[in-house]
């Protein structure tokens, strides 16, 4: 992966589209994910004795990096400093780093960029710049080591001069060209800070690129990280953007936490969110001996499988112009091209789309080397200014998990960007896709309905673990169209298993809300409202996302 400068500076992340995020620390000698300190109350003095044994011997450079490029990954993110405040480098701004402070004495972070240019991955590395429970004087506003430390009594310049921006000179000076730098948790840091650190990045390395969470303050630097295991809605987010995303339930390593995604849910997710135009930075939590868990390393192996074969359709294809998610799957593009991938599980002989302007010159398995044609019909119905395209599929899927159809087109890729009902008769709403009034807490929606009829109304949530589902629906919602009105006290009625754009710790909910008949073809209107309804451009770190996120609505038709 070449890395790419100036004005064009971010455009070798968007088309690396798959990185690898790396939670390691001092935190993994205790195996129990990378709070463990928070979480305990452990006194400085006591953790700082967990260095007195660290000794990843088992750590290999060349193997990590072997493993991120097996994966089909083009970047890894790796924690240099975490909230723990143990530097994975050498530092002169502090000892309490794992090249002074153990008996391993080496510098990590030199043998993963040596081997990083060695093999054409970029390197980059996440930052803890506020939260550190070892310093005496960083402040956050929520997250402090009260344990040990008096907030009261706190300097923050003293941190902040004497060793965040130090240290983050240091990463920018000692490993050569750093691909960007993930900044997390900036809680309580002012707008000037921010924009000072902002200002020192773009000194030392002005290619360097630099996440959202630098900032509490919105829009800061170059893309947009979402929320931890966030997958965001069709429209979302303006800028580019980034899901971080744990293998398991955990960052840092923990022998507890054996709830893993398979790898048929990874190429899923990581599909989903090429073709909503986003990246995927998906963890690993190493071990203190070193090594990444099996268990990790043979999930990422599966699906740089399937990569090494389909990635075409992923590295440097641009998001689905359809501003809806397929039921089917996801779509992902290139000039000329068109890529339908399918998942497996319910597989048909006949995929219909909806929306597709352009001429097909020819439709074929992607991983079939002799792009055997598969039949197609296009149709355009006048009255309705209303294309389909029907694709003859093979009988059996190409791939366990998900198989992709390319579909060469004539001419420049033209959609048609209306909201429509769907083949299978659905109608799927999401809210950022609607007119949204913040004040008035109403979102609207104008959609084509194709094939008429009654419909089941389906709120869809996504519920985080724990939260207050009677708490989020106090008020009850509202839904309305043309005269029909009605409120409903929404339900969870059905917990989505395997749900692609919903995870850990948040479940997809869905709730019945009543029926709704449309009964003539054409463009209809729905509108909602509800306590829950957010401005469209949220700044979303996970503590600050509603426990309760409303998402979508979906009108199932009855056969
Ligand atoms: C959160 C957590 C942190 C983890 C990060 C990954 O900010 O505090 O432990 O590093 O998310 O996105």
């Amino acid at each position: 992966m070449t890395v790419t400068s100036g004005e064009d500076k971010i455009k070798w992340w968007k088309d690396a589209k798959f990185g690898m995020f790396i939670h390691w620390g001092l935190y993994a000698a205790l195996g129990r994910g990378e709070w463990v300190m928070y979480e305990l109350n452990i006194p400085v003095r006591d953790y700082e004795r967990l260095a007195e044994t660290f000794n990843p011997v088992r750590f290999n450079a060349k193997t990590w990096v072997g493993l991120a490029k097996a994966a089909g990954m083009k970047y890894i993110v790796i924690t240099a400093k975490h909230h723990d405040g143990f530097a994975m480098f050498r530092s002169q701004a502090e000892p309490f780093n794992i090249a002074d402070a153990t008996p391993f004495g080496r510098d990590p972070l030199q043998e993963l960029a040596e081997e990083c240019r060695e093999q054409g991955i970029v390197l980059c590395f996440y930052y803890s710049h506020v939260i550190d429970w070892h310093h005496p004087h960083a402040v956050h506003n929520k997250y402090n080591n009260v344990w040990d430390y008096d907030t009261d009594s706190k300097h923050f310049p003293t941190y902040w001069n004497g060793l965040a921006k130090p240290q983050i000179r240091e990463l920018l000076t000692q490993y050569g060209p750093v691909g960007l730098l993930w900044f997390d948790t900036a809680g309580g840091l002012s707008k000037e800070d921010s924009e000072e650190l902002v200002e020192l990045v773009r000194s030392l390395q002005p290619d360097c690129l630099i996440n959202s969470r630098v900032s509490h303050y919105p829009g800061m630097g170059d893309y947009q990280s979402k929320g931890d295991n966030e997958i965001p809605m069709y429209g979302e987010d303006s800028r580019a953007w980034e899901t971080p995303m744990t293998l398991n339930q955990s960052w840092g390593f923990s022998t507890k936490d054996q709830v893993w995604k398979q790898p048929e849910a990874i190429i899923r997710k990581l599909v989903h969110i090429v073709s909503k135009g986003g990246n995927l930075l998906l963890n690993v939590g190493p071990d203190a001996g070193g090594l990444i868990p099996d268990l990790s390393a043979e999930r990422l192996r599966e699906v740089g499988a399937w990569l090494s074969v389909h990635g075409e359709a992923v590295y440097g294809a641009a998001a689905s112009p359809f501003p809806y998610e397929m039921e089917w799957g996801s779509v992902t593009v290139k000039p000329g091209r068109v890529y339908l991938h399918l998942t497996s599980d319910d597989w048909r002989k006949e995929l219909r789309l909806y929306g597709l302007k352009n001429k097909i010159k020819q439709a074929y398995v992607l991983s079939d080397a002799s792009r055997t044609p598969l039949v197609t019909a296009q149709n355009y119905d006048a009255g309705m200014d209303h294309h389909t395209m029907a694709i003859r599929l093979p009988d059996e899927p190409a791939n366990d998990c998900m198989t992709v159809i390319a579909v060469d087109i004539e001419g420049e890729l033209s959609v048609d960007m209306r909201l429509s009902q769907q083949p299978s008769g659905h109608v799927k709403l999401e809210w950022a896709n609607g007119r949204i009034d913040a004040e008035a807490k109403t979102v609207e929606w104008s959609f084509q309905i194709v094939a008429p009829g009654t419909f089941d109304l389906e709120l869809v949530c996504f519920q985080k673990e724990g939260a207050s589902w009677d708490e989020a629906f106090r008020e009850g919602i509202e839904a309305a169209s043309g005269n029909r009105r009605f409120t409903a006290q929404p339900k969870p009625d059905q917990v989505v298993k395997n749900s692609t754009a919903c995870q850990h710790p948040y479940s997809e909910v869905h709730s019945h809300l009543g029926t709704i008949v449309f009964d003539r073809p054409g463009t209809c209107t729905l509108s909602l409202r509800s306590a829950l309804i957010r401005p469209k451009s949220g700044f979303t770190e996970i503590w600050q996302a509603d426990p309760v996120k409303l998402r979508a609505v979906k009108l199932i038709k009855r056969q």
